[in-house]
């Protein structure tokens, strides 16, 4: 009986779940973020669905993530959506008179304080590298980049860009491109250059749904030259020095 239980617990730890360090990247998504994460798809087709989402999808993270970006995030993860997933849940979208941007748009703002720093799983080094490998190894939406191409002739200053973010389209009353300084519905647009790849940039600004079928952001009708202008701004952007603490 002893040297049976003595097996049954050695059993218990040699098992997957328990092999910490010898997890490979697959089990580690399987074991420790499937539970919040989708790593299989589609997106949500109806607005029910949208709003169960209490997590960013990841099953295109191959077509999506810059990897030195994921590997770094993985090991220090700080807060990407400042009104969180679930933004309507947080955020007043007519917001009192002095919310403005400088052209005077207003922006949506947080009801009450601003969120707590996010909680988020945390990986070391090794598990990092390995989860982001498998990471990127999900390309389902290939299609979607395939034929699209960054231009790096149609370079703007960021006084340029930010007039475009501003005044020509109006993404800053959902995106801030400060910290604390822009809307609070969208992910935050200063470290976009860093986190995404310019092709999904380009793809999702242009037909935001056809990544994901019930976001709430609008297809802008972005003109094909001022779009690889403001991919070439946020890349700019995101080289500046940002406190990344928020
Ligand atoms: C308790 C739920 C939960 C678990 C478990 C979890 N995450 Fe997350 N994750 C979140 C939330 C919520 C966000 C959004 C953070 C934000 O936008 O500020 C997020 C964001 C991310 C992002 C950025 C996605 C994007 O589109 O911006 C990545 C990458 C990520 N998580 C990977 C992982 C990995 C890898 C694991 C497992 C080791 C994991 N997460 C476990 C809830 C979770
Ligand atoms: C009505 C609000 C709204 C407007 C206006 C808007 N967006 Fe968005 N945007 C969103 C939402 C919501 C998301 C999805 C965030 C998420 O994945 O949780 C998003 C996602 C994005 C993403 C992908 C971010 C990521 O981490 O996956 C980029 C890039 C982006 N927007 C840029 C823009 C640009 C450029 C404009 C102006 C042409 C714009 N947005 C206008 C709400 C908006």
């Amino acid at each position: 009986m002893k040297r049976f239980l003595l097996f049954a617990v050695v059993a218990v730890f040699i098992s997957p779940a328990f092999a910490g360090a010898g997890e490979s990247g697959t089990e580690i998504l399987k074991n420790r973020c499937a539970s919040c994460h989708d790593l299989k798809g589609p997106a949500p087709q109806t607005i029910r669905q949208l709003w169960k989402r209490d997590a960013p999808d990841l099953f295109y993270a191959g077509n999506k993530f810059r990897r030195e970006w994921l590997v770094a995030w993985l090991q220090k993860p700080v807060r990407i959506r400042p009104a969180g997933v679930n933004y309507l849940r947080n955020i007043n979208s007519t917001p009192p008179e002095n919310q403005k941007t400088k052209s005077g748009r207003k922006f949506d703002v947080l009801y009450g304080k601003v969120l707590k720093p996010l909680k988020h799983a945390t990986l070391n080094k090794a598990e990092a590298m390995a989860v982001t490998d498998a990471l990127m190894e999900l390309k389902p939406h290939y299609d979607l980049v395939a034929n699209v191409k960054l231009d790096t002739t149609k370079k703007v200053t960021l006084d340029q860009g930010e007039v475009l973010i501003d005044k020509v389209y109006g993404c800053q009353s959902c995106h801030q491109i400060e910290p604390g300084y822009g809307g609070y519905t969208g992910a935050e647009l200063y470290t976009a250059g860093r986190r995404l790849q310019p092709e999904y940039m380009l793809s999702y600004i242009k037909r935001p749904r056809s990544w994901d079928p019930k976001i709430w952001m609008p297809n802008g009708h972005v003109k094909p030259a001022d779009l690889q202008k403001i991919v070439n701004y946020l890349i700019l952007l995101s080289k500046e020095d940002f406190d990344a603490s928020n």
